[in-house]
């Protein structure tokens, strides 16, 4: 049976640090840029785990907002509302990383189904990976919206099972983000990590992936051998 191949998408596909620039034009002091996009993107995380533990499902866009709204305050950065409407609008128009495209064609060349696996709603992963120009390269998008659960819920990769059909050897989830690579692995799923930053540290929990790699180009490469 072919692999299934499943993306998780901020951070995996898409570059949440291309806000980056945008932070660089609104803050008053740039150099806070930099951390405020880092602590941002962990406290959205936080919020959508904690929000999971608290059974207080909302869309993982509000869970964005919400860690916007924060690490406003945290920073003591002074933004407006305005502001924040339009960084928001920025956080849906992020770019895919170069080797994402290349690395789908290829795998869905060979006959494997890709599939993007997201903590956000379909739709709101629809219209960041079209204007990415990446939904047209993948098969189909896959939310844990429909099961108003959070990754690293067992729910969610048992119910990305379910969607794909495939046998749990054969599905693959594929992670730049280690809770999400454990906690696929747990579920018994295959999984491999993307390591993008070789300072990138794992978590020492004795679950490891299948595979790690760098990019996704050599992934493909690696899952084809
Ligand atoms: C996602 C987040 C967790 O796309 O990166 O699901």
């Amino acid at each position: 049976m072919q692999a299934v191949i499943a993306f998780d998408v901020y951070g995996t596909l898409i570059d949440t640090q291309g806000v980056i620039a945008e932070l660089e034009r609104r803050l008053t002091q740039p150099e806070k840029a930099t951390e405020f996009a880092r602590r941002w993107r962990d406290k959205q995380l936080e919020y959508s785990f904690r929000h999971g533990l608290m059974g207080h499902y909302l869309p993982f866009s509000e869970c964005t907002r919400e860690a916007l709204v924060f690490t406003d305050r945290a920073l003591q950065t002074g933004l407006s509302d305005n502001d924040h409407d339009h960084l928001m609008a920025v956080y849906a128009e992020l770019p895919a990383f170069p080797d994402v495209v290349p690395a789908l064609d290829t795998l869905r060349d060979a006959g494997m189904r890709c599939v993007a696996f997201s903590n956000g709603t379909r739709q709101a992963v629809e219209t960041l990976l079209e204007r990415a120009n990446v939904l047209h390269h993948m098969d189909d998008v896959i939310s844990v919206d429909d099961v108003k659960r959070f990754k690293p819920d067992p729910a969610v990769y048992a119910y990305l099972r379910t969607r794909l059909e495939a046998r749990p050897e054969a599905t693959w989830l594929i992670s730049s983000n280690p809770f999400d690579v454990i906690g696929a692995t747990h579920a018994g799923l295959r999984s491999a990590w993307i390591r993008r930053s070789s300072e990138a540290p794992f978590d020492p929990w004795g679950i490891e992936p299948d595979m790690t790699v760098p990019e996704l180009e050599t992934l493909a490469e690696r899952l084809l051998r």
